[in-house]
């Protein structure tokens, strides 16, 4: 079977870039939880001697506005060329480039930092491996690492965007331990893990890691 998910992926985005857009509008707002782990991250950045910091999967770049205000170099990139045209118009300070993480257009030890905020969720497990690698590969000897996504054992097809239009997208929820897994593989050092909701029906974790040196 061909595997499809990239340009799904890329179209499906495409799609329902505005629709994503307002949807995720003042999420960060109405979560202390992601707010405090962007400022422990930015902590850590500016810990292992500051840099530029990567949004892999930046979407509309509200995450990398974020960032930059609290005093950090970042830049986005995304599969999606309607998403990186909304960052650009909303964000038109900030950098941000088209690019996939299964093979990021970075040089070796290049960034301080890499961010990956529900990113990785639409990364079949085959091609895991390869994108925590592209991360290690990336990043500086020590840099900081945080990785959000969902937590469960399913994986969830939408056929339909927030504008009612057809998308074509899967998204996997993983164990933290799974994605530990991967990357201590990679060559990450594992920091902390926090589940956001764990009551909830589907609950988000971030794992902050740590290149080893
Ligand atoms: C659920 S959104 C998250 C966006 C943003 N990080 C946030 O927290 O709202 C997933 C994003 O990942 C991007 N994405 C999916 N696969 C990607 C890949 N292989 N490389 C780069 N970006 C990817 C999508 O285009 C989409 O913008």
């Amino acid at each position: 079977m061909p595997d499809t998910w990239l340009s799904d992926t890329r179209s499906s985005y495409n799609t329902d870039a505005s629709g994503y857009t307002e949807k995720i509008r003042g999420l960060l707002g109405a979560s202390p939880y992601l707010r405090a782990s962007l400022a422990l991250f930015a902590e850590l950045v500016h810990g292992a001697g500051g840099g530029p910091v990567v949004d892999v999967g930046c979407g509309p770049g509200y995450v990398t506005g974020h960032l930059h205000d609290a005093g950090v170099d970042a830049f986005g990139i995304d599969l999606s060329p309607e998403m990186i045209a909304i960052a650009r118009r909303d964000y038109p300070d900030l950098r941000f480039e088209v690019g996939t993480m299964t093979d990021l257009d970075l040089a070796d030890g290049s960034v301080a930092g890499v961010l990956a905020f529900w990113s990785v969720i639409h990364v079949p497990d085959h091609a895991m491996p390869g994108v925590f690698e592209q991360f290690r590969r990336v990043l500086r000897p020590g840099g900081p690492l945080l990785v959000g996504f969902h937590v469960g054992d399913e994986t969830r097809h939408t056929s339909e965007g927030y504008t009612g239009r057809p998308i074509n997208v899967e998204s996997h929820q993983r164990q933290p331990s799974k994605v530990v897994g991967w990357l201590r593989a990679a060559g990450f050092t594992i920091e902390a893990e926090l589940v956001i909701g764990p009551d909830k029906d589907v609950p988000g974790a971030v794992i902050f890691a740590r290149s080893s040196a």
